[in-house]
């Protein structure tokens, strides 16, 4: 195939995918979908150079750290660009970006690895200059006031939950616990209201794999649950 007839295959399947034909042009990832550091440079200068890390470290950090967004934002796109660290080319990179957990957990993952390597291999901004870690393993409020913790992707975006809700319904079980039935009744009763809200409590919870997901504490459906009776 002649090298002008492929463009115009890219264009015109960049054209029918609704995709903007700019963003296929920019190189550069959207700022929008990479993780903030949740935190500031320069907190409680001990004078010799250490300064506070986020809450929750409890650890001294260099003053420096985390560096501006935007520095983080360059190297990051050379990472990316380049597939692996460009300063620790043993580490892979991927920086899916679409809206699902595990591709912001990937996302979470590349800014800590790009601040982690920014002046050289294993030379850089520790992860407890932001609050990433954190939210990768999840310590956050739980939909309970006071009550226990939870993940901090957790509940998932609603998208991803109802895709996954939507195919549990039509296998009848979990698709990633097929030991677990889903039954999703569509109509008005009472009984049909709570076996929806069962469905969607195993749904969120078997989400990725066999016990796999957020806890039911990430939602209020228990509450609601019992509100039925
Ligand atoms: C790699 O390290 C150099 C300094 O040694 C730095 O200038 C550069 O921005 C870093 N590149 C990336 C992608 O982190």
């Amino acid at each position: 195939m002649k090298l002008s007839s492929l463009a115009v295959l890219i264009v015109t399947a960049a054209y029918a995918s609704g995709y903007p034909l700019s963003q296929w042009r920019k190189r550069d990832v959207d700022p929008a979908i990479v993780p903030d550091f949740g935190f500031e440079s320069g907190v409680n200068p001990t004078g010799t150079g250490d300064c506070d890390g986020a809450p929750g470290t409890n650890v001294k950090i260099p003053c420096f750290c985390p560096p501006p967004r935007d520095v983080m934002l360059k190297a990051l796109n050379e990472n990316i660009a380049a597939g692996h660290c460009v300063n620790n080319t043993v580490v892979s990179f991927d920086f899916p970006t679409d809206n699902s957990i595990q591709s912001e957990i990937s996302r979470i993952n590349g800014v800590l690895v790009t601040l982690q390597n920014l002046r050289g291999p294993g030379v850089g901004c520790p992860a407890a200059s932001t609050t990433l870690n954190a939210r990768r393993t999840g310590n956050c409020d739980g939909a309970i006031p006071g009550g226990p913790k939870i993940p901090c992707q957790c509940p998932p975006p609603r998208d991803e939950f109802i895709s996954q809700l939507q195919d549990n319904a039509v296998a009848g079980k979990a698709v990633h616990n097929p030991d677990v039935k889903v039954d999703f009744p569509l109509d008005d009763s009472v009984a049909s209201k709570k076996a929806r809200i069962i469905a969607s409590l195993i749904t969120i919870q078997n989400l990725r794999g066999p016990g796999v997901g957020c806890p039911a504490v990430s939602t209020t459906l228990s509450q609601q649950l019992e509100a039925l009776g």
